[in-house]
């Protein structure tokens, strides 16, 4: 089984990433393959076309999702959101009953309002939400910072565990003879007919 994460800082090794990077240590343990990909940079450099497709075939391949973006302006990144609205309209079948997962790097301020914004392409799919013991945030200006968050660096190995587990859930429900709820004809309406 594997885990995408996306990382969607314009930093490819800051605080996002660290965090990431402590949910895929438990991942491993758990026996989960795990990747991050770096969207922060491709998402608004011309590049976000074959960087979606590209990030769209893995996720084809993959279990789970963990979204993680930094804190901008009290909100999540430009990057972040420019590349998952292309992703999840696009891909967003891929994404039916795979377990996601939201999590936010600031400073300091608007970490719960990133996460409202990420948590609503995971649900808009389906996808089964991962939670914490908290909201899934850490708190750095750098990744040393984020080291010394000893309260965020366990809310990610909390969230890692449960991916982990939910993950395995579902593989046992699959093998028990556990169907997926077949897909519902989307009912699409503009509110005028
Ligand atoms: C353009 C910009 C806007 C930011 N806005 C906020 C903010 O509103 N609140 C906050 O706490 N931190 C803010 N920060 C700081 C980052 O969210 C924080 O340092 C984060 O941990 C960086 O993650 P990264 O190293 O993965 O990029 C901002 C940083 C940048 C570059």
């Amino acid at each position: 089984m594997k885990v995408l994460m996306l990382n969607g800082s314009r930093n490819a090794k800051g605080c996002t990433f660290t965090a990431l990077s402590e949910i895929a240590k438990e991942l491993t343990a758990a026996g989960i393959d795990s990747e991050i990909v770096h969207i922060g940079k491709d998402a608004v450099n011309g590049n976000i076309d074959a960087a979606v497709k590209e990030v769209a075939a893995k996720l084809k391949e993959s279990d789970g999702l963990v979204i993680g973006s930094p804190v901008y302006y009290a909100s999540a990144s430009g990057e972040v959101v420019a590349f998952l609205d292309r992703l999840f309209w696009t891909a967003g079948d891929d994404l039916r009953h795979k377990p996601g997962a939201a999590i936010a790097s600031a400073r300091r301020a608007g970490t719960t309002a990133t996460l409202d914004v990420l948590n609503k392409y995971i649900q808009y799919c389906e996808m089964p939400l991962v939670t914490s013991n908290y909201w899934p945030m850490v708190h750095g200006f750098s990744p040393k910072d984020v080291m010394e968050d000893k309260e965020g660096l366990q809310i990610m190995h909390t969230l890692g565990r449960n991916m982990a587990w939910l993950l395995q859930c579902i593989e046992a429900g699959k093998k028990a003879g556990v169907q997926e709820p077949a897909a519902e004809q989307k009912v699409f309406t503009n509110f005028i007919r």
